[in-house]
């Protein structure tokens, strides 16, 4: 029988239309009473640079920060279909953060101007709400921080928009997976360079992109500490892993060239082939036998993860929203 010529799968198509900068709306307030972080006012997060080693008190504050913003994050997800403004989504996520007693720490964070970062199709990160309607076949990141008791919970998890197109479901699984990948090998004693090289082989797998230019943070009373996580394998990040470390892993894949450019607004990462990125967030501290997940939610248990990232059961719900 004659051999069927082997036929590669097609590149996945530019993301069209492309996403277009649209109206943003005026800052939403923040009542009196919430307290605030320090660059609140000014936009300027200053030069405080806490040790990357975090008491046990910080660390009970930020798993309260943590859970808030996890469960923030899901319930701005359930909200995620067709039609919605990104805007609407700044508002969901503004007043559920302030329900909490928390600042929703991206306003005026560096001067960004809105309560959230939604980052749409070719969008890498730092998307800034506005007036653009979510459209069927759209996948949305949304990227959620609170600020909560003195200390920020960080995380994000990208969305399907009604129906999405099996590449854009594969890269939305495969960017969780990556992000799983790294949290089992974070625990003391390790290399931080190991979380790049998990990302980075998972990612190779798919032939999927790793954005290099953003990073995981240090985090704790401050935004972005000095801590630095690569999402790919960089021999220079040798720093060695300690218990009591907090930091974000918050991989971005893409089903092109992992390139970007930035907006005239100065925050909105595009990749420059025009191809779909995707991104997962979470926020952990280093414990003596692994890692605690602190941005855990109901929605990752039923990925089939637990909080130390370990998989718990054959990964279930098969459905592209987490
Ligand atoms: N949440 C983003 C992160 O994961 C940071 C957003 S900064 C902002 O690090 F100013 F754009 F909000
Ligand atoms: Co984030
Ligand atoms: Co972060």
């Amino acid at each position: 029988m004659a051999k069927r010529k082997l036929r590669r799968a097609p590149a996945a198509p530019k993301s069209v239309p492309p996403v277009l900068p649209a109206l943003i709306g005026p800052r939403r307030a923040v009542p009196r009473e919430i307290p605030r972080p320090p660059y609140a006012l000014t936009g300027d997060p200053g030069r405080s640079r806490p040790h990357p080693v975090r008491s046990p008190e910080v660390i009970e504050r930020m798993r309260a920060a943590g859970r808030a913003a996890a469960e923030i994050l899901r319930y701005a997800g359930h909200h995620v279909e067709p039609g919605l403004t990104t805007d609407k989504l700044d508002a969901i996520v503004h007043e559920k953060t302030l329900s909490y007693g928390g600042y929703p720490s991206p306003l005026n964070y560096r001067g960004f101007p809105k309560s959230v970062c939604t980052s749409i199709n070719e969008v890498i990160c730092h998307g800034i709400p506005d007036s653009r309607p979510l459209a069927n076949g759209d996948i949305v990141n949304v990227d959620v921080t609170i600020f909560l008791d003195g200390v920020h919970g960080d995380t994000s998890a990208t969305f399907a928009v009604g129906e999405i197109d099996e590449y854009s479901t594969m890269l939305i699984r495969e960017t969780r997976n990556s992000l799983y990948r790294a949290i089992d090998v974070v625990k003391p004693g390790v290399p931080i360079n190991e979380i790049g090289r998990a990302i980075e082989n998972h990612a190779r797998k798919f032939k999927l992109g790793v954005v290099r230019e953003f990073i995981g943070h240090g985090i704790g009373e401050e935004f972005h500490g000095v801590l630095q996580i690569p999402h790919y394998y960089d021999s220079r990040a040798r720093a060695i892993l300690e218990e009591g470390m907090t930091f974000t892993i918050e991989p971005m894949l893409t089903l092109g060239d992992p390139s970007l450019g930035v907006w005239d607004d100065e925050w909105t990462a595009v990749t420059l082939d025009g191809r779909r990125s995707a991104q997962f967030e979470h926020m952990l501290v280093v414990t003596a036998g692994g890692c605690e997940v602190l941005t855990m939610c109901d929605d990752d248990a039923a990925m089939g993860h637990d909080a130390s990232g370990a998989a718990v059961t054959q990964a279930g719900g098969a459905d592209a929203n987490p």
